[in-house]
């Protein structure tokens, strides 16, 4: 793993391996965290839901597994500064990690459905947001304070959105949210909350940091540090992207017949129809082929075969949507002061020589 910070942990796998796998092995799953990990003992740990609903409810895990039908989701989770680094090739981010392109990584989650829950709870009609809080407590939030997202209640209730407690047949891990995680498929991994203690009905969004001051879109021209919460786009919904996985960036590869593979991934509710890939820039592309999902949530991988001439090599990939969308060409188009979202062409430079 290539460890951008020790404490608070974050780390991300080297692109092979993350390369032609449904699922990533836990012990290659990026780590994103913004505080320390809390030790939790499940023995005592309980799950509140409160807020507008009408039968506030308190469950133990044991409670939790009992009352509610078991149900698996293979889904992705993208962090929304994953490929920061090539946004801060156009223009420095500062006090923001330079993720390369893994801070993305597929797994099989089991848990019990949100919505199952939130049926038993009760939502009331006020409620238009469902907010998850843990106690990990991050010291980079102005005041420091413990984590905290929402989701609209149209999301909380689709169906695919999860608590869960195992991952890829796993008990989940310490870093990955035991004893209890949120997942939230086709959304920014900052909303799939760790260490869930409670979850809130609510009539607007969570006021915290990382819901009213970070994960949000802020415009070139913005200073991070004039701007207070609720400036920006919020962003929710992950957008449609696609990157190289293998040959590793920079690697040295003989002249001739080269595999190049990598993955896509549509945005919420849409599906991924087609990746090309060019060896002059955009000029001209050849068609990948696709592989099918694991399922609606998770990346498809693809791969095709290039010939590769002596000399530096830029190879660009890029999907296309079911809605026939595109993505954008560069970062440069796509900078943006806290580094988010670059979903601009996978890029991958090789030094072709024998
Ligand atoms: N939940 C808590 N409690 N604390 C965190 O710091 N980080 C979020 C999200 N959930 C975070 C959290 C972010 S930004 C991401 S991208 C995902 O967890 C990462 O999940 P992972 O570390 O299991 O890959």
């Amino acid at each position: 793993m290539l460890v951008h910070e020790e404490e608070p942990f974050n780390a991300e796998p080297p692109t092979y391996a993350l390369a032609e796998r449904l699922t990533t092995p836990l012990d290659a799953f990026y780590s994103r965290n913004h505080g320390p990990i809390p030790l939790t003992d499940t023995a005592t740990w309980r799950l509140e839901v409160d807020g507008l609903v009408e039968r506030p409810l308190r469950l133990s895990l044991e409670e939790l597994r009992s009352r509610f039908p078991e149900r698996e989701v293979i889904a992705t989770l993208q962090c929304a500064g994953n490929r920061r680094a090539e946004l801060i090739e156009i223009r420095d981010i500062p006090g923001e990690d330079p993720w390369r392109s893994g801070a993305i990584s597929t797994a099989s989650w089991i848990g019990v459905g949100l919505a199952d829950v939130l049926a038993e709870a009760g939502l009331r009609p006020e409620a238009a947001h469902v907010s998850f809080s843990a106690p990990d407590v991050a010291q980079e939030a102005d005041p420091p304070q413990p984590y905290v997202g929402s989701i609209p209640v149209a999301k909380a209730t689709a169906g695919e959105v999860l608590l869960a407690w195992a991952m890829n047949g796993h008990p989940l891990p310490a870093v990955h949210g035991a004893p209890l995680r949120v997942i939230v498929p086709g959304w920014i991994g900052a909303r799939s909350v760790k260490w869930l203690e409670r979850i809130t009905a609510k009539a607007d969004p969570s006021d915290g940091y990382f819901q009213a001051v970070a994960y949000r879109m802020l415009p070139p021209d913005a200073d991070p540090s004039q701007c207070g919460p609720g400036a920006g786009i919020s962003l929710g919904p992950v957008a449609l992207t696609c990157d190289i996985l293998r040959p590793e960036h920079g690697s040295r590869v003989p002249p001739g017949p080269t595999e190049i593979t990598g993955y896509a991934l549509a945005g919420d509710g849409r599906s991924v129809a087609r990746v090309d890939v060019s060896l002059d820039a955009g000029h001209t592309w050849t068609q990948a082929k696709l592989d099918a999902p694991a399922g609606p949530w998770a990346w498809q991988h693809w791969r095709t075969t290039v010939v590769l001439s002596e000399g530096e090599v830029e190879i660009v990939a890029r999907a296309w949507d079911c809605a026939g969308t595109t993505q954008p060409e560069s970062p440069a188009t796509l900078w943006n002061p806290k580094g988010y979202a670059n979903t601009s062409w996978g890029r991958l430079h090789l030094i072709c020589r024998r």
